[in-house]
């Protein structure tokens, strides 16, 4: 095996009231990732309190995977994940529930 080369993610943390913080993970990095996986890995080996929010995990069907990376919305899902610090953040323009969920109208109400 190739040496293991490793991405970072400093995702944001917290609900509304309390102080703004970031964390930092360090999670192994394949080529063809998505940052969803990462923080899927994360959430699994880490810390299951992580909140994040998928449905489809592919291909903007969901669309509900909708972040900041690197301060760029995208969606975690398609987002590629890189060998190197990345930040992650909720979207800044919608009302955070806590870590990197915010309030998203509900899939009726899109259509
Ligand atoms: S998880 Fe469904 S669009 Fe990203």
């Amino acid at each position: 095996m190739s040496t293991a080369m490793k991405a970072s993610l400093r995702v944001s943390r917290g609900a509304p009231g309390e102080d703004k913080r970031s964390e930092l993970f360090e999670v192994p990095y394949e080529p063809g990732q998505s940052v969803l996986d990462a923080l899927r890995w994360i959430r699994a080996q880490r810390d299951p309190t992580l909140a994040i929010r998928y449905s489809c995990t592919s291909a903007n069907t969901c669309k509900e995977c909708m972040l900041l990376v690197d301060g760029k919305t995208v969606y975690a899902c398609t987002a590629r994940l890189e060998p190197r610090e990345m930040k992650v953040e909720p979207l800044a323009n919608k009302a955070l529930i806590r870590d990197l969920v915010t309030e998203i109208a509900p899939p009726d109400e899109r259509l």
